[in-house]
């Protein structure tokens, strides 16, 4: 499966963009399951999602970092900022599929990763696709190498 992308969230740089899409098809699998009222499903697509989230907010933040993207510092904190609220969703997944944990499921967390697409990533990417910035190296690896 795999989600087209609205106007509004088409950053513009394909590898964010692929990330985008993949985060948004793992936020509706979970969002599915709060909805479904399945506590199984709904722990593990918010882990699944938590996951994919870290990595993503990683690499776009290596972006930034490596084309110098004046607003980085910002950029990153909203990444920080929500990645310490979602943890608290994975405390209260613990305790059971509550009405709080079906609110961020279902509403609070495609608002926020909607948002922060459209406020935050279209900018980064319209900024990276001006520079015809490249990575330098693959990030979904973490591998460290360098031609010479
Ligand atoms: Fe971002």
């Amino acid at each position: 499966m795999s989600t087209r992308l609205p106007p509004e969230l088409t950053v513009g740089f394909e590898e964010i963009d692929r990330h985008h899409r993949r985060l948004i098809d793992l936020m509706d699998a979970a969002t599915a399951a709060a909805r479904n009222g399945d506590l199984a499903a709904a722990r593990a697509g918010a882990a699944a999602l938590g996951d994919e989230l870290v990595t993503h907010f990683s690499s776009e933040e290596g972006f930034m970092a490596e084309a110098l993207y004046p607003d980085r510092a910002r950029h990153k904190a909203a990444h920080d900022l929500f990645l310490q609220d979602y943890a608290q969703l994975g405390k209260e997944l613990e305790a059971g599929l509550s009405d709080l944990a079906v609110h961020w499921l279902t509403i609070r967390v495609p608002e926020w990763v909607k948002f922060h697409i459209g406020v935050n990533d279209v900018p980064l990417g319209q900024y990276l696709t001006a520079r015809h910035f490249r990575p330098e190296q693959p990030r979904a690896t973490g591998a460290k190498s360098r031609p010479s």
